[in-house]
């Protein structure tokens, strides 16, 4: 077992390779009482409500799938199951399945008394290297996706990376986005992993070295900048056109597909503006597309003009003017702010297909 340390609001370890079994009774046997929350497909995959059905201590409740959970009915449905087993605040709320599961779990357990202690056993790879890590929790409303939400850092982040092994190809695929993300903005020897495994099948022999990489990365950023006022901001590389390119795609696209158009827009910026070399996004785009990730921007699902106003909405853009995180040389993130619009429209154009 790896482990890395988080040192947020509170200080907190990710264990790498604990199996999910040991992960839970280790959580458990903690508390008085658990609440273990999870999507329908971990639930019938391993029979949870029966494992725990000669345990008193233990309940189990099975939402909806995917972004389906992360509703303000099934957060409520979920306080009154914690109003109806009396919860306390020794108690727990362990979190057992993607991202919108932890982010679901974790926003239940910070509001439920004002905070109980929650973990978070990430099963995608976009959880285990992004969203069970940091403590931002969340569920969407009307008003949009994640607005509602809480900073409540997780007890302890356990990765069975074993459980990847159900997850398909294009979820795979989708969480690599992140990881390499973090190869470009601050290790560059996840780079050199991936070239050494350019197919998924062989990325996949490697998935526990790349998620000890990457949650070392976001380990370091959280740990500097808790409520992303600064530095924390580097992991939206990509991310300013990407979270466009997702809204506009009306959430068809896997966040990481769209990170991934992102990824290689924020390098052709950085190319402009910071004098990142070429061949640096070349290699992203052979990178990319070895895994099946896109690259190039559908112009007829995604003119210009909705990109650009979705972009100066972006957290990061201020007063109307736009910010990029780009990166100088591998490993070196840069802000690059208020770019000129010919240049977005021209790495626009080159993308366009
Ligand atoms: N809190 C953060 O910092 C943060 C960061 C990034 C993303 N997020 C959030 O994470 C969510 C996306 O997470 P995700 O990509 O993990 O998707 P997800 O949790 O929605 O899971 C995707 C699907 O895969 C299934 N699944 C889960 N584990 C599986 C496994 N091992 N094998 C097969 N199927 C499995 C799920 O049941 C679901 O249907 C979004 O809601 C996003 O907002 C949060
Ligand atoms: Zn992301």
């Amino acid at each position: 077992m790896k482990s890395v340390k988080v040192s947020a609001e509170i200080e907190y370890e990710v264990q790498i390779g604990t199996p999910w079994r040991e992960a839970l009774s280790q959580a458990i046997s903690s508390h008085d009482k658990a609440l273990i929350i999870v999507p329908e497909f971990i639930e019938s995959e391993f029979n949870l409500i029966e494992l725990f059905s000669s345990d008193l201590k233990t309940s189990v409740f099975v939402t909806p799938a995917g972004e389906d959970a992360k509703t303000i009915d099934v957060a409520n449905r979920i306080w009154e199951e914690l109003g109806r087993i009396d919860l306390g605040r020794k108690d727990c709320i362990i979190g057992f399945g993607g991202g919108s599961t932890t982010d679901l779990a974790g926003f239940v357990a910070a509001s439920w008394l004002r905070g109980v202690k929650w973990y978070a056993l990430a099963t995608t790879l976009a959880g285990m290297v992004d969203a069970a890590v940091g403590g931002k929790t969340g569920i969407n409303t009307k008003a949009g996706k994640n607005l509602v939400g809480a900073f409540h850092s997780p007890h302890v982040v356990y990765i069975d990376p074993t459980l990847l092994n159900t997850l398909s190809d294009r979820d795979f695929a989708a969480g690599l986005a992140e990881v390499i993300k973090c190869g470009y903005i601050a290790d560059p020897s996840i780079l050199e992993d991936l070239r050494n495994h350019p197919s998924l099948q062989g990325v996949r022999s490697i998935a526990g070295d790349l998620i000890e990489k990457s949650v070392k990365v976001k380990a370091h950023v959280v740990s500097q900048d808790f409520t992303e006022s600064g530095l924390r901001e580097i992991l939206n590389y990509g991310h300013t056109c990407g979270h466009a390119i997702e809204k506009l795609s009306g959430y068809t696209l896997r966040h990481g597909e769209a990170v991934a158009i992102g990824l290689v827009f924020a390098s052709y910026l950085s190319e402009a503006a910071l004098n990142l070399n070429p061949a640096v996004t070349s290699e992203l785009i052979t990178i990319l597309t070895g895994y099946g990730l896109p690259t190039r921007i559908d112009s007829s699902k995604y003119p210009w003009e909705s990109i650009s106003a979705l972009m100066l909405g972006d957290k990061k853009s201020r007063s109307g003017v736009l910010r990029f995180i780009g990166v100088r040389n591998l490993g070196e993130p840069d802000w690059v702010t208020g770019p000129d619009a010919s240049i977005l429209v021209s790495i626009y154009e080159r993308m366009a297909q």
